[in-house]
């Protein structure tokens, strides 16, 4: 007995002898996760603050794995009671879905103006126990201030406060990596998961936090496209190979950082088509699965490169914003197939420091949205300076292939709204041919033919941008560290930078650009003309300028396409791209479609793209939010309808 326990004290010495000439052990907790009537919570290793607890909580709590459910009330009064509790209960559960009365196993009740006005005067609190749940272990009244947040938490044995994050699942396969904030800003990977085949997502409780000027965005649930640096955690750009290549992040990109400061909560890093190039789903996505689009039949293609921002904004209510990017429609499409509000915003409004580069030149951030009011606060708090909110309008409306008559529901709804605009900002619709306009008005020295002057233009800024600032470095340090191996890239990537080596280098970049610029210069003195170039109207810019988004188009992701194909030509997707001006997706509303694979009738989002000239962002946000107010556009919702939202079809969420 004796010598065994000599000899077990030996190995420890021996063993610590050994770790002194390697390292230091590490060791922490990561956190905990508990089940509450059903409900899956993650819970933060660091507490947020300490109650006195008595003997009952504490033992309870020793019980229960070291924690018990807790929920922090507060009253300015001096008596507490059961009608008032009545009330907190269904304030919390209106605006919060991590509370659940589950959380009533044990009550704070906090009085504020106690402790100031009247130091000795004692808190009463009287709540009929009929009211609480059969496992209610004590109701503590304290007069003064945790400088908690009222909420849910939960409380260990000795009284240490913690944040109740709830779990998801992100079932629709949206993200790539799912976070939990760390103190020192930076994020961690979520050490949680939970049934549903897919990644768990935490969320806090929206009770913690209180919007402010400075704060507009607190609490917001955020998701971000991975091809952003988020502090702490790995870059993918959607390739397996990069991720594990590089090391994390050590900052978080400037457009992420400036949406942490103004309270943002980031919840995971979100699915890219890789190096944000187009990809069709499913064959194209080699190296991650496509995320799904929920609307309609749900086997539709999101759309790419923010796949994941646009399909997680469409089927999660728990998910406020995403950012994604736009280099020639990443955020449109995603937006256009899933019925979301979505801008690609003037080109070089905020500087992409962070950010994987498809081009340049061409690179811009925007949101992905359901909700029109909280996009403009956001774009407020990315573009800052940069972007200026004024509700004048032009009274010219440029109507770029729409309908002219109403064969569709599609038709009938683009038509409508725009009577509905033309008639809120007093102004006329008319058609607009632009490249009839460009033969009739060419530049100097182009091309009247505006699809064969622009034809590859765009393939080759992204790709002769690309391989030098991504790819080239990309296989160097790949191969420093195999052997001289090449990484995987999958075919779409691939046959793009196959297309631009095909050029001379930098030679043809210089003349897209060149041709490029010489389109954006005559779009700005002759389409989209903005207010400072003196133009007759008030409004920032001449004209708005629309084309149709969506109209329940349909692409099914079980379809087995081509190889995917060099994106040469020239479509009116492409005029932003070029011309550097806003271009913002805009839901109207959903039409059907007969689905090849439920046998039935479903539906689909209809959405119109409208722009103005480069600098107007904050006319465009101005115009859609008082459209909103006038009930000519609506929030959009997440499920399998954008309008009455709706369980997806592959599931039941009931
Ligand atoms: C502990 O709980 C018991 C039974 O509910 C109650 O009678 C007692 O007053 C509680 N003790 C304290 C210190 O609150
Ligand atoms: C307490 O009073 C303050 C100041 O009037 C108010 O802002 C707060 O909402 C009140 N709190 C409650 C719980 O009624
Ligand atoms: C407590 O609530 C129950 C159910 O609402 C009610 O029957 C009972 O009279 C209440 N007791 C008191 C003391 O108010
Ligand atoms: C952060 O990482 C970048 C490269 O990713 C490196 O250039 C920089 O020196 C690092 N900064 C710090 C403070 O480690
Ligand atoms: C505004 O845009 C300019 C030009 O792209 C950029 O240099 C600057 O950093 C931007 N300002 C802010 C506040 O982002
Ligand atoms: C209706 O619109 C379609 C396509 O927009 C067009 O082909 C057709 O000629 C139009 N019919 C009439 C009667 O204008
Ligand atoms: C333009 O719109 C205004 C106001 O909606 C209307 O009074 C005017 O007749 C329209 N002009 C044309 C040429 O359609
Ligand atoms: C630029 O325009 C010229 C003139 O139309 C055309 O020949 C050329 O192919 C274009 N080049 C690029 C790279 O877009
Ligand atoms: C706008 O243009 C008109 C006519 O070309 C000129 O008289 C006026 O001074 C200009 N105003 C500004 C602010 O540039
Ligand atoms: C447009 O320009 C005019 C004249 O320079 C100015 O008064 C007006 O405020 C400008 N409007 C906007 C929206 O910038
Ligand atoms: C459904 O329609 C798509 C597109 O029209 C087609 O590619 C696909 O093969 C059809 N699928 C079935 C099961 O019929
Ligand atoms: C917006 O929603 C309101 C209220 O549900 C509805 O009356 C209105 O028709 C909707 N507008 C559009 C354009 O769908």
């Amino acid at each position: 007995m004796f010598s065994s326990f000599l000899s077990h004290l030996q190995t420890i010495a021996a063993l610590s002898a050994i770790t002194s000439l390697t390292q230091a052990t590490t060791f922490s907790s990561t956190g905990s996760t508990f089940e509450l009537n059903g409900i899956s919570y993650y819970v933060p290793a660091v507490s947020v603050g300490k109650l006195q607890v008595n003997q009952n909580i504490s033992s309870a709590a020793t019980l229960n794995g070291g924690f018990l459910p807790l929920t922090l009330v507060k009253t300015n009064g001096t008596v507490y009671e059961s009608s008032d509790l009545q009330l907190t209960v269904n304030r919390f559960l209106a605006s919060d879905d991590v509370f659940q009365t589950g959380f009533l196993v044990a009550i704070y009740v906090e009085s504020a103006s106690l402790s100031q006005d009247r130091p000795n005067s004692r808190l009463t609190v009287n709540i009929n126990s009929s009211l609480l749940d059969e496992t209610r272990i004590q109701v503590i009244p304290l007069s003064g201030s945790s400088q908690l947040p009222e909420g849910p938490y939960f409380i260990s044995s000795t009284g240490s406060v913690y944040e109740a994050w709830r779990l998801y699942s992100d079932f629709e396969g949206a993200f790539t990596e799912t976070l939990v904030p760390n103190m020192a800003g930076s994020y961690s990977v979520l050490p949680a998961n939970i049934p549903g085949q897919s990644l768990a997502v935490a969320v806090s409780s929206r009770l913690y936090y209180t919007k402010t000027a400075a704060k507009p965005l607190a609490g917001v649930r955020l998701g971000v496209k991975d091809i952003y640096d988020v502090a702490g955690v790995h870059t993918s750009n959607g390739n397996r190979a990069w991720y594990h290549l590089y090391p994390a992040a050590n900052a978080s990109a400037l457009p992420i950082q400036r949406l942490i400061d103004a309270g943002a909560i980031i919840v995971g890093k979100m699915k890219t088509s890789q190096f944000a190039n187009g990809e069709e789903a499913t064959a194209d996505w080699v190296d991650y699965h496509s995320p799904f689009n929920p609307r309609g039949d749900g086997y539709q293609d999101p759309s790419s490169s923010s796949s994941g921002p646009g399909a997680g904004m469409a089927s999660y209510p728990w998910l406020d914003l995403t950012i994604g990017s736009d280099t020639g429609g990443s955020i449109r499409g995603p937006s256009e197939v899933q019925g979301l509000f979505g801008n690609r915003p003037s080109h070089g409004l905020i500087a992409l420091d962070g950010v994987m580069p498809l081009a340049p030149e061409l690179d811009t951030a925007g949101f992905l949205t359901r909700d029109p009011v909280l996009w403009a606060t956001a774009a407020s708090a990315l573009y800052q300076t940069n972007i200026s909110f004024t509700n004048t309008y032009p009274q010219k409306i440029l109507l770029d292939g729409f309908p002219t008559n109403v064969s569709s529901d599609g038709d009938a709804m683009l038509l409508n709204f725009v009577s509905a605009l033309a008639k809120f900002i007093g102004g006329n619709a008319s058609a607009y041919d632009i490249e009839a306009d460009w033969s009739a008005n060419t530049p100097v020295d182009a091309d009247p033919d505006l699809g064969s002057y622009l034809n590859i233009a765009y393939p080759i800024i992204i790709s002769q941008e690309q391989t030098t600032l991504v790819r080239d470095p990309f296989y160097t340090d790949y191969g420093a560290i195999h052997d001289g191996r090449l990484p995987f890239v999958d075919p779409a990537p691939l046959i793009r930078w196959a297309f631009g080596d095909s050029f001379p280098k930098p030679a043809a970049l210089d003349q897209a650009n060149a041709n490029r610029t010489i389109f954006r210069d005559w779009v700005a003195s002759h389409v989209l003309i903005p207010n400072s170039s003196n133009h007759s109207s008030t409004a920032c810019s001449s004209s708005l300028y629309l084309y149709v988004g969506s109209e329940a188009d349909v692409n099914y992701r079980n379809q087995y396409n081509g190889p995917p194909q060099v994106p040469i030509g020239f479509s009116n997707g492409r005029i932003s791209p070029f011309a550097e001006n806003p271009d913002f997706v805009v839901p109207l509303g959903v039409a059907s479609y007969f689905s090849n694979i439920t046998q039935h009738e479903e539906v689909l989002p209809v959405t119109v793209d409208i722009m103005a000239a480069k600098g107007c962002d904050g006319m465009l946000f101005s115009l859609i939010n008082d459209l909103v107010k006038a009930g000519i556009v609506n929030q959009t919702v997440p499920g399998y309808s954008e309008v009455t939202g709706g369980d997806i079809l592959f599931k039941r969420n009931h």
